[in-house]
């Protein structure tokens, strides 16, 4: 009853209280300081409530104590209430340990929006332990841990050394569409929709728009959402992805595997290099270390080799693509043969065993896009290679994938055909071969696979705001 009656003042005979974010506080020690957050964490101790406060940039640790923890708001308080606090910052006493190195000794504070406790608390709500679908309808409040946001700060980071790593680079940013009436990595994945009374799909990819730009802006590049209708539940796929994009004219293949390789490296000295970016890698991915240069290149045809030696096996299938199963009810399993798809569970122990990127380069074209530059004398048709490759790294399996694109007219034509494409809706791509011609490559990028790879995550999903996948678009 008597808390009721106690009403906080600020005191304006006090120092005036500069508005900082928590980021900015090394600046301001002795100062009076005026922060803006959410309660991460709470305890009471006698008289004294201890408050870290969080507001996206960083965490403060505050003390609320005499009348400041005696209020009505201070003996309610509840975890992920939004509160204003105003103090003076002082460097904690020796053998303490606070965030910073330093706490708010408050002498006002007000609530701004309060919280539940009990049954509907914040702790007994989100919950590590609880259900992994549970856990995804609740990402907007998960997304409030120390971890996820540490992640999608990284991302930040990745993101914006990418755009600075292409400005070193020379290659343009464009925007591309997501609504679309072409596909690029086949029918089977693409999500339809009705446009305006016409079919239209969700991107899949926004190389056929890049090639399209070379001759009119020179080598670009492109972060755009790309969409697959896979029925994939890995912890690599997801139904919607950040796909970064580059094509680049009058290159060679070896030229396009150099710059992806260079891009990836300058990025992660960018990112080692920002004291901010170097922190939250240390502390999601303690032991990584940026990978050596150059990166291993492995043919296909080296790699079926690789895994017969390394006795990594496939699933054996059907004339229907079913696999087949042994006496005991288990996959029956047989050696790689070239022509074959090294499956995701392959690629992956070999990248693992490796451990460190890998170039797998010259995939056979029946195993890759009807785009593809075939490798010049490698055959014809299905039975070709390709100037192709895929990046791998090490707990993650593939982040990349690129190659040189047919530069003449009559064999995309062919093979337009041979995929079963009506070549009068990809008019706009075939007039790139019309209207001079040039040798050209690009690749795409998963973002959220490269996170994965870079913050040490299990799965994509913890890479993305709000992960989609099959079944899931929500929140
Ligand atoms: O290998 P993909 O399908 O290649 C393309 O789309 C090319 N048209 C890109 C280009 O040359 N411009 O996809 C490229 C990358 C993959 O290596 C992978 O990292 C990522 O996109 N990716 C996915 N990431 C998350 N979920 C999915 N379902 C993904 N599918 C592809």
């Amino acid at each position: 009853e008597d808390s009721k009656k106690i009403v906080l003042e600020e005191d304006a005979s006090l120092d005036k209280a500069t508005r900082v974010k928590l980021f900015q506080l090394p600046e301001y020690r002795q100062k009076r300081v005026r922060v803006f957050g959410w309660v991460h964490r709470l305890r009471s101790q006698k008289e004294i409530i201890f408050i870290v406060l969080r507001d996206g940039t960083g965490y403060l640790q505050a003390v609320l104590s005499g009348r400041m923890s005696q209020t009505y708001h201070a003996l309610t308080l509840n975890l992920e209430s939004s509160v204003e606090l105003v103090g003076t910052l002082q460097e904690v006493p020796e053998g303490k340990n606070a965030p910073g190195g330093h706490e708010l000794i408050v002498d006002y504070w007000k609530l701004h929006g309060s919280a539940p406790g009990g049954d509907d608390a914040f702790t007994n709500r989100v919950n590590e332990k609880s259900d992994p679908s549970i856990q995804a309808d609740l990402r907007h409040l998960v997304l409030r841990g120390e971890t996820a946001s540490s992640i999608l700060k990284l991302r930040a980071h990745l993101l914006s050394a990418f755009r600075e790593t292409y400005v070193k680079h020379n290659l343009t940013e464009v925007t591309t569409p997501c609504l679309v009436q072409t596909q690029v990595e086949g029918g089977a994945t693409l999500f339809k929709l009705d446009y305006y009374g016409q079919s239209a799909f969700l991107t899949q990819s926004s190389q056929l728009y890049l090639e399209t730009c070379l001759a009119s802006l020179g080598d670009v590049y492109c972060f755009q959402e790309s969409f697959r209708a896979e029925n994939s539940h890995t912890r690599r796929h997801l139904a919607e992805y950040t796909h970064l994009e580059g094509e680049l004219a009058f290159i060679t293949f070896d030229d396009l595997m150099s710059h992806i390789e260079a891009v990836i490296c300058d990025t992660i000295d960018i990112l080692l290099a920002r004291p901010a970016a170097a922190a939250l890698i240390k502390q999601l991915h303690p032991a990584f270390k940026a990978p050596a240069r150059p990166f291993l290149r492995l043919s296909y045809v080296d790699a079926i080799k690789w895994l017969n030696e390394h006795k990594i096996q496939r699933p054996e299938e059907d004339a229907d693509g079913n696999t087949i199963k042994d006496a005991d009810g288990n996959d029956k399993m047989v050696d790689h043969a070239v022509g074959d798809d090294i499956a995701e569970a392959a690629e992956r122990k070999m990248t693992d065993i490796i451990g460190t990127p890998v170039f797998l380069h010259g995939f056979p074209a029946h195993l890759k896009a009807f785009y593809m530059k075939k490798v010049p004398g490698s055959g014809a048709g299905r039975d070709a290679f390709t100037e192709s490759c895929d990046l791998l790294m090490p707990n993650v399996g593939e982040i990349v994938g690129g190659s040189m694109r047919i530069a003449d007219s009559e064999e995309l034509l062919a093979a337009y055909a041979h995929e079963g494409i009506d070549p009068k809706d990809y008019y706009w791509f075939t007039d790139q071969r019309k209207y001079g011609t040039c040798e050209h490559g690009g690749y795409g990028l998963g973002v959220e696979r490269l996170l994965a790879w870079l913050a040490d995550r299990f799965t994509v999903r913890e890479c993305v705001l709000y992960p989609r996948w099959p079944g899931r678009a929500t929140p």
